[in-house]
């Protein structure tokens, strides 16, 4: 029974990795180890996922607090998988950099026509790089809806 257990924790440790995404093999510099806790590209997509949606969800309201903490996150969650994932071409880091930029732009100014321009491309170079990357069937989109009803979005007064 314990032995059972132990194998069932082993294999729900092991990393789950998209082995077939040329992208999403981690960088070999890591060890066994810490190949072992590193966390799958597919999993810092979902993140990524989420905070897009946030992103969205707070610079349509205009609150631009929120949407400066939730751009900080986005940039965040690229740049740990840059450093992990190094089949990923730099051309395609540098191609949501530029995106990045102008929505910190947008952001700061509080301007909402460029906010709207800088997450237009920004979803583009997701999408290019999807593409490149043999996963172009994963599309992203402008949010249609908010999937967190616990969470406020308008700015708070
Ligand atoms: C530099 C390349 C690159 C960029 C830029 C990129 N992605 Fe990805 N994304 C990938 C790769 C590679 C995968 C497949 C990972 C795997 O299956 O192991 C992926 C997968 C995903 C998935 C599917 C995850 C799942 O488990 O269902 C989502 C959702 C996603 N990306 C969202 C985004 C969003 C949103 C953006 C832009 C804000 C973005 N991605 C930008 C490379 C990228």
């Amino acid at each position: 029974m314990r032995l059972l257990l132990a194998a069932i924790l082993a294999l729900t440790v092991l990393p789950v990795r998209g082995d077939e995404v040329p992208f999403a093999q981690p960088a070999p510099s890591l060890d066994q180890h810490r190949q072992s806790y590193t966390v799958a590209l597919s999993d810092a997509m979902e993140l990524t996922q989420l905070r897009h949606i946030k992103l969205w969800l707070a610079g349509n309201a205009k609150n631009w607090p929120l949407a400066n903490y939730e751009l900080t996150q986005l940039k965040d969650t690229f740049d740990k998988a840059a450093v992990l994932y190094l089949n990923i071409p730099l051309e395609y880091i540098a191609s949501v950099e530029k995106p990045l930029g102008t929505l910190a732009d947008a952001v700061a100014a509080k301007d909402s026509v460029q906010f709207r321009r800088g997450f237009m491309a920004l979803q583009t170079a997701c999408n290019e790089c999807h593409k490149a990357a043999d996963v172009g069937f994963v599309v992203i989109q402008t949010p249609t809806v908010s999937v967190f009803p616990d969470e406020k979005f308008a700015p708070v007064r």
